[in-house]
């Protein structure tokens, strides 16, 4: 099962290589750099070697001294064109390597974003958004170093390794055996090393983004983190966190400093058993000096080689991982696939038959249970009820953020799933009950939705919002920055800014979710006369406590454990003797 996952994970790493695909000619050129700037590197062994034996006076020209130092110079000579050709093909590597990989590595991140936002609600409900962040920043981090920096120092160790033992083996058969015979140890160790390494750095990542999710959940609520003066709560919490990532890491790191002093001492067994044996045919004139060097030059090359192999290893783990994550992402199924068939407005009938519905994330409790609701084309309804009762959620399937458990909905007569998302979202605008503005400018957040709105539309839907004298007031007027770092705007200005969108929007169908509940009586008189006129034009379904906001409806409906208890008008609900709206509207009113 573990091999299975390791398989798994080294596909769906393969799977990701597409995203080479557009800037592959680079990456290959990288590629024959690397493989050149590597076999140049076993160059500088083996002409060290004849420079340091060959001044030490062995082999063949030990007649003639003019003729070593003639030697010796040519040798230095090709050495210094070695490293030259060296470092300037290094050069076009590592540009050409840094430019396919981040150019690929930003592609992946944008179309794991991509997917992320097309992913529909239950996906999101069911998941923290923290640990969704730390999948497009440290996951794809991860992977990016493993590309740049990993891949090749795989490719290079690969030829150090390959060439410095042929060379030996070219050399001296006897001591490439000596040497391959630890080349199976390591990689038997390296097995087990892995497997026991593979599931705690899995492990410690996905603990890593746990402790993530605590940072961002405080800072997101900082104000009331500190207002409960929470700060040791929240610092504690996150220690406990990070605990368990410390403690997964600890022993990761454990089995790793266990086979990394093994390599070192398997290693230099090795390396001074070569030079041991390499000695005693010096001795007996088997080789030369030069020859010998190069023995000793090329077992250390082939020791570092295999010493990082450890390492390289655990980071390809780390990056499996990264990479089963990301793709997780990447292979769900988008809400729907974008498409252009525009449909025409919506005469706006919307119609409930029997629905009922529970969340995907709370199956067992059911939030509606068999709604009936008819609206006409430009009617105006408006849907009371206690907290909890379910009216957000009506409004959530509206929007079609979910779809009914059993039951049937309908726009215009035809079923919510014969539309395209799009399009059916184009044909509504919501005001929802706590409005959250983007980063940007007041203009823009007005403006969202319709990009392509002109100034004076803009204005004009602010000022029907009553949203245009506070709007004045700052110094920088529309182009005001609000959101994170901007100017904070108050409960009503920001239900205001929504109001104006909407207006701007100018839907088919109008949803107002407890739209003027945090303004002042007198702004909500001025916003309602806004209202009103939007209203008017179009079906428009009301969510509202306050009984005032919800008097000139056309219909009233009393929402009660997912279902509709009453209906009617106010006068009618006003005189339904023990109804449920009499009793609220006699609580609110006297
Ligand atoms: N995303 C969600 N996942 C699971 N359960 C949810 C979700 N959103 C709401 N609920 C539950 O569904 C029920 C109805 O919630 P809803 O938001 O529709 O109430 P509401 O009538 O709008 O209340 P309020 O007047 O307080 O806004 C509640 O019990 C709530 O806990
Ligand atoms: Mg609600």
């Amino acid at each position: 099962m573990d091999n299975d996952e390791t398989d798994k994970g080294l596909s769906e790493l393969l799977k990701l290589v597409i995203y080479l695909n557009p800037y592959r000619l680079y990456f290959y050129s990288a590629l024959v750099c690397l493989f050149l700037t590597a076999a140049l590197s076993l160059a500088f062994p083996y002409l060290m070697g004849i420079l340091i034996g060959g001044s030490m006076g062995g082999g063949d020209s030990i007649a003639d001294p003019k003729s070593v130092e003639e030697n010796i110079n040519r040798v230095a000579l090709i050495l210094v064109t070695v490293l030259a050709v060296q470092a300037f093909v290094a050069y076009w590597r590592i540009r050409w390597f840094a430019f396919a990989g981040e150019s690929a590595l930003a592609d992946i991140r944008k179309a794991a974003y991509g997917k992320l936002v097309r992913l529909p609600m239950s996906y999101f409900s069911e998941r923290r958004v923290g640990e969704l962040c730390s999948r497009i920043s440290a996951d794809l981090t991860l992977i990016r170093d493993t590309l740049i920096l990993t891949v090749p120092q795989i490719i290079r160790q690969s030829v150090m390794l390959v060439g410095g033992i042929s060379f030996i083996a070219w050399a001296s058969p006897k001591l490439t055996m000596v040497m391959m015979l630890c080349v199976p140890i390591v990689v038997i160790l390296m097995g087990i090393f892995g497997r026991g390494i593979r599931v705690q750095t899995r492990e410690a990542q996905d603990e890593l983004a746990a402790s993530n999710v605590v940072v961002e959940e405080s800072l997101h609520g900082i104000a009331s983190v500190k207002a409960f003066t929470n700060e040791d709560y929240e610092v504690s919490r996150y220690s406990e966190s990070l605990k368990g990532f410390v403690n997964l890491t600890l022993s990761a790191s454990k089995a790793r400093a266990l086979f990394v002093s093994f390599i070192i001492f398997a290693l230099f067994g090795v390396i001074t058993f070569v030079v041991w044996y390499g000695a005693g045919m010096l001795e007996r004139e088997e080789i030369d000096a030069a020859k010998f060097t190069q023995f000793v030059l090329f077992s250390i090359f082939v020791g570092a080689a295999l010493g990082s192999f450890p390492d390289i290893l655990s980071q390809l783990h780390k990056a499996v991982g990264a990479t089963v994550r990301v793709r997780e992402i990447l292979s769900e199924e988008p809400e729907e696939a974008h498409n252009d068939n525009q449909l025409s407005r919506l005469r706006g009938e919307v119609e409930f038959s029997d629905v009922s519905f529970s969340y995907p994330s709370r199956k067992d409790i059911e939030v509606l249970r068999g709604i009936n609701l008819s609206v006409e084309a430009g009617e105006r309804v408006a849907i009371v009820g206690s907290s909890g009762a379910g009216k957000s959620t009506l409004f959530q399937l509206l929007m079609r953020f979910y779809d009914p458990s059993s039951g049937e909905l309908k726009f215009d007569g035809q079923n919510a799933a014969n539309y395209s998302l799009s399009d059916l979202r184009d044909q509504m605008a919501i005001v929802p009950q706590d409005v959250l503005l983007f980063g940007g400018s007041i203009r823009d957040n007005i403006a969202y939705g319709c990009p392509e709105a002109e100034e004076v539309d803009i204005i004009e839907a602010a000022q029907k919002a009553n949203a245009h004298g506070f709007i004045q007031s700052f110094p920088e007027g529309y182009q005001t920055i609000v959101g994170d770092r901007g100017v904070k705007l108050s409960g009503g200005q920001r239900q205001r800014i929504a109001i104006a969108r909407a207006i701007l929007a100018d839907p088919a169908i109008l949803l107002l979710d407890e739209a003027t509940s945090s303004l002042d009586s007198e702004s909500e008189r001025l916003v309602h006369e806004a209202l009103e006129s939007l209203m008017s034009k179009r079906t428009s379904i009301i969510i509202a406590h306050r009984l005032a906001t919800v008097r000139g409806a056309d219909r009233i409906l009393v929402l009660r454990d997912g279902r509709f208890i009453e209906s009617g008008t106010h006068e009618e609900l006003s005189c339904k003797k023990g109804g449920v709206y009499k009793m609220l509207s006699e609580l609110q009113f006297n």
